[in-house]
């Protein structure tokens, strides 16, 4: 949610802003807005929608300055608007924020009484003005020290003054923040992939911690103001190369990149030598472990709960799985013999990162199932498990899914086979399988000329359904997410057995219906599933795998086999249709695919 930029140099920076806005365009983009330090002026210019259109407003400025900061916005507080985008300023200082400012409203009221005009809704502009009272009586630094004292809520700030050319402020609370070090010049982003383009170099704030980043220095301190030091880490040269290449849009890429992005997980993981998965720096005894929470939202959440028929189906610990944003509020027995399993893809989002904080606070055994490892989630849990599928910009999630599930499969596996639960034997043919799975998914991805056509269908729906039973009801909740987000057309997923008690009053001539029926030990009861809604004037699509058995039944509108694997792999193959299912859905309609409409990839805010 929400992505900052700020750059001093001693050269212009406008442009490299711009640039990387484009890069952070991602977190958020209902507006965008830059401001440049001359010459003891602040200079803005924002603008309501995407970067391209503060770019053409920024060539009619002729913006200078060689210290500044920027900002794409997801809307919090105020709708998105020239007046709502960030930077906010006051006479004396210039703001960008990513979070959420939960004092605000106290906050400016008492700001309004000591005169302190606000000309935007959003909560951002009080740092603004908290920092220009501070100012007046205490240094810099002790402005910062106090000023962050007084915020409630999410942060990631950027700060830069009027009166100083020489430096500017970097805050964060939650929300994550990094500094890029160049060559007589430094940086601060919410990500590495925005500093990529000027620097590889690049350390991390963590919770708490502010900066005051100079030309040719950066400090950092602790909340009350300790010096701390910090690690410079070196950009990997995939996370330095990733981009569209010959695609359109990212989700195309990223869709396709998954045969190669599930083979690198693996071969991360498992050792084929010896035919066995390496989980290392496994902290606890796994025999002793009873139960586990699987913890996420969205997509990942959808990983957590097909991992749950894994785990129950392998090992013999009581699985229980939870959306972050409900695990957080509720009254939670926390139980010693119990492994909590934080998934996200950016392992940044808000709702998940509590969560992982309060287990933490409960003193539970924590583990962090990511993609980004230098994510506040993976920093804080005992035990991170990267997914290993390389930057995922796209806000539809896709690879990093398929990820999520491998990495919760082999720990399934590993946990079964150290619980004695399987068999060496079962234990190796299953590692075995896994080996296969690149490959299929690759097959998969040929289906795609079938769901071209398929999509344009889907794209003009009222609304439609996704069914399954055992795995497949997972990935029925995950196809009809995909839909919703994408092409913005209304989709339920559902437990195929659940269609009576209910949902089939929805049901009505020509509505399209995906039916995910693996020729799995559910199977029959799907197809009997299926014919009820193709009797009722369902147009169904039918997602199985190939087997040497006809399909049974009739009057299937349309048919995607995916390849023939063991059942517990089924949901990766059956995933890929639907992932391409939204996609050209999206495409038909004409919809920004990779930023669909009020959404962000990364939700750092509740
Ligand atoms: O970064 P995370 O995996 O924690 O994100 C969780 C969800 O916000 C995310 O999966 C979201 O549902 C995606 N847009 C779905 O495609």
């Amino acid at each position: 949610m929400c992505g900052i930029i700020g750059i001093i140099s001693s050269k212009e920076v406008s442009s490299r802003i711009v640039n990387s806005l484009k890069k952070l365009e991602y977190r958020g983009y209902d507006s965008a807005g830059i401001a440049t330090l001359v010459e003891g002026n602040i200079n803005e210019v924002k603008c309501e929608g995407r970067v391209d259109a503060l770019e053409k407003d920024i060539s009619k400025f002729n913006l200078k300055g060689d210290i500044g900061i920027g900002h794409v916005r997801w809307a919090t507080h105020g709708k998105p608007s020239k007046i709502n985008a960030h930077p906010h300023s006051s006479e004396q200082v210039s703001v960008v924020h990513n979070g959420i400012i939960e004092n605000s409203t106290i906050l400016k009221k008492l700001l309004e009484k000591k005169g302190y005009v606000f000309k935007s809704q959003t909560d951002t502009e009080v740092i603004a003005h908290l920092v220009t009272d501070y100012l007046k009586k205490n240094s810099l630094k002790d402005t910062i020290i106090k000023v962050l004292k007084k915020l409630h809520g999410s942060f990631a700030l950027g700060i830069i003054f009027k009166d100083k050319n020489d430096l500017m402020i970097g805050a964060r609370r939650g929300s994550p923040l990094a500094v890029g070090y160049g060559p007589n010049e430094n940086y601060l982003g919410s990500d590495s992939y925005a500093l990529k383009s000027m620097t590889n170099k690049i350390s991390y704030l963590d919770d708490g911690e502010f900066c005051i980043i100079k030309r040719d220095q950066i400090e950092f301190f602790q909340s009350n103001g300790i010096k701390v030091n910090k690690k410079v880490m070196n950009l990997s040269k995939e996370e330095l190369n990733y981009d569209k290449g010959d695609y359109k849009y990212f989700m195309e890429k990223e869709i396709d990149e998954q045969p190669s992005t599930i083979k690198d997980c693996i071969n991360e993981y498992v050792d084929k030598y010896n035919n066995q998965i390496n989980i290392y720096n496994f902290p606890w005894n796994i025999s002793s472990l009873k139960a586990i929470v699987l913890i996420g939202c969205g997509t990942a959440y959808h990983s957590c709960l097909v991992a749950k028929y894994w785990l129950e189906q392998n090992t013999n610990l009581d699985v229980s799985i939870d959306i972050a944003s409900e695990f957080r509020y509720r009254k939670v027995r926390f139980k010693k013999d119990s492994l909590y399993v934080f998934v996200s893809q950016s392992g940044e989002t808000a709702d998940t990162y509590a969560a992982l904080e309060l287990c933490k606070k409960n003193k539970m055994k924590t583990c962090a199932v990511v993609n980004v490892v230098e994510s506040s989630i993976a920093r804080d849990a005992d035990l991170v498990l990267p997914i290993y599928c390389g930057q995922e910009i796209g806000v539809a999630s896709t690879k990093a899914f398929l990820g999520q599930m491998l990495v919760l499969y082999m720990l399934s596996l590993k946990i079964s086979y150290d619980q004695k639960e399987i068999t060496k034997k079962t234990y190796h043919s299953k590692i075995k399988n896994l080996l296969l799975l690149s490959n299929s998914a690759k097959k998969t991805l040929k289906l795609d000329h079938k769901l071209l056509k398929i999509g344009k269908v889907f794209a003009q729906a009222k609304g439609c359904m996704f069914l399954g039973r055992g795995y497949s009801f997972p990935i029925a909740l995950e196809g009809a997410l995909k839909l919703k987000e994408l092409a913005y057309v209304h989709a339920e997923g559902y437990p195929a057995g659940e269609m009576k008690h209910g949902p089939l009053a929805l049901i009505e001539e020509g509505m399209p219906v995906v039916v995910i029926a693996p020729r799995d030990e559910h199977y029959l009861k799907t197809m009997s599933n299926m014919q009820e809604v193709i009797a009722r004037g369902a147009k169904v699509l039918l997602i199985t795998n190939k087997n040497k058995d006809e399909i049974i039944s009739e009057n299937i509108w349309e048919q995607i086999e995916v390849d023939k694997l063991n059942d517990e792999l089924i949901p990766f193959l059956t995933t890929i249709p639907l992932q391409k299912l939204a996609f050209y859905s999206a495409l038909e309609k004409g919809y920004d695919i990779d930023k669909p409409r009020n959404l962000a990839k990364s939700v750092t805010v509740e």
